[in-house]
């Protein structure tokens, strides 16, 4: 974990033996940015950083406890305040109460259970900035994110599915993923939802469609989320349109605040309107050199789509053999990483195996932590296009970009970059 990921602590405790600080070594999540005995240094500390976390040890000589929490709180508001003393007296309820303050310890503390009220305090921490950063900047909003990479098994689908999640939980606004990999996609799936219809009912009634009956033909996740399935049988990818598939998203983005898209791994016509109506596309990559190659490959094409200012990279399962540093992939391509996921092989086999998306099966996990962060992004920030942000209209199909050779192909066989 590097440093930017913890969460930073000040102390202010007066007691007796081993130190909070020392103590608090074991705990991966957080870096103490100072530690003191003294009121006013622990105020001025506290003011200078406004750290994640303040440790506040309430039975200060001289009293000054009480009024140095309350100070806290004020100079504070985005601090989390954990107060420790040695009784569990009512007054000390009462104080946290007032100062609301997230936790109080009794001591004397075992390491474990310090270690514990920390890192829930830390996770508590994490989700209020997230929503906090989300709300600050927040107007209705209406968009789309389209997930796409010409490289299978890099992660489009989890980082489609989870994103989505991680939008409807902070937001609780209503957002639907479409699943449009027409040849094997298993969003509902990974999901673990059932699902009645899919992409090809839609486009069958298109055009006699209400909108208010789309959510119909949408799987439901019990966190809400609406997905849209891809096809049962591969069989039926031929009867969906790149003009279906525009029509559709424009629907959906009628109904739906958010519309996150897992874009198939081939190109193909029917990818085109998801990348024209997209507002922000993700590009996702791992660290090898394959899947940096096809990155490259991605962001030219969205170059030559006037599109690269619509991308966001995620650079997926961080950690796994690949070699490669994320510094490298930013030199090559000229564009920086937004966002990195680490990889988390048992907890992902296990969400795919029983269909509980990481988001919310390993919901304390760096992973579940790091799509709310790209979430929080993707949600916080003001239209980053202006005026550009209008979908940019594509006069030619995307078969012209693509070598001569693969525009004669079926559709099956169109090559993977
Ligand atoms: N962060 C991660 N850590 C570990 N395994 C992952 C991670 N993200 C995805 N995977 C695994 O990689 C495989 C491919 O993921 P998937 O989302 O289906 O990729 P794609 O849609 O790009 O083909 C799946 O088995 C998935 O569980
Ligand atoms: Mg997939």
């Amino acid at each position: 974990m590097s440093t930017v990921d913890k969460a930073t602590v000040v102390i202010i405790d007066h007691s007796q033996g081993i130190s909070i600080k020392e103590r608090l070594k074991k705990c991966v999540e957080v870096t103490v940015m100072g530690s003191t005995d003294n009121p006013d240094i622990g105020l001025t500390l506290a003011e200078r950083f406004q750290p994640a976390i303040i440790i506040l040890n309430v039975d200060l000589p001289g009293g000054k406890g009480p009024s140095l929490a309350e100070a806290l709180a004020l100079e504070c508001p985005m601090s989390s305040l954990i107060l420790l003393s040695n009784s569990d007296s009512k007054k000390v309820l009462h104080l946290a109460l007032e100062v609301g303050a997230k936790e109080v310890i009794t001591l004397p503390v075992d390491d474990d259970k310090l270690i514990r009220s920390v890192q829930k305090v830390v996770q508590g921490h994490w989700k209020r900035q997230a929503l906090y950063s989300v709300q600050k900047n927040q107007k209705p909003q209406f968009k789309t994110i389209t997930v796409f990479s010409t490289k299978g098994g890099v992660g489009k689908t989890t980082v489609a599915l989870n994103l989505a999640l991680a939008i409807r939980e902070i937001t609780g606004k209503r957002v639907v993923a479409v699943d449009l990999d027409l040849l094997s996609g298993n969003l509902s799936l990974m999901a673990g939802v059932s699902w009645k219809h899919s992409i090809k009912d839609l486009v069958d009634d298109i055009n006699t469609l209400d909108k208010e009956l789309i959510d119909s033909y949408c799987a439901e996740h019990p966190s809400g989320l609406k997905i849209l399935s891809a096809p049962l049988h591969p069989d039926f990818v031929g009867f969906v349109q790149p003009e279906h598939v525009q029509k559709l998203l424009s629907l959906m983005s009628s109904v739906f605040n958010y519309v996150v898209v897992d874009a198939p791994t081939y190109l193909h016509d029917t990818v085109v309107p998801a990348l024209e109506a997209a507002d922000d596309i993700i590009v996702v990559t791992t660290l090898d050199l394959a899947s940096i190659r096809n990155l490259k490959q991605c962001i030219d094409l969205l170059a030559r789509l006037s599109m690269r200012t619509k991308a966001r990279i995620v650079v997926n399962r961080m950690g796994y053999s690949g070699g490669l540093k994320v510094k490298d992939v930013e030199e090559e391509i000229g564009m920086a990483v937004e966002c990195i996921i680490p990889n988390q092989e048992k907890a992902a086999i296990d969400a795919v195996n029983m269909g509980k998306p990481l988001f919310t099966s390993a919901r304390n996990s760096q992973v579940a932590r790091r799509f709310a962060e790209l979430a929080a992004k993707v949600l916080a920030e003001e239209d980053r296009h202006g005026l550009a942000g209008v979908p940019v209209k594509l006069s030619g199909s995307i078969r012209s970009l693509l070598p001569k050779s693969a525009r004669q192909q079926p559709f099956s066989s169109i090559p993977r970059l």
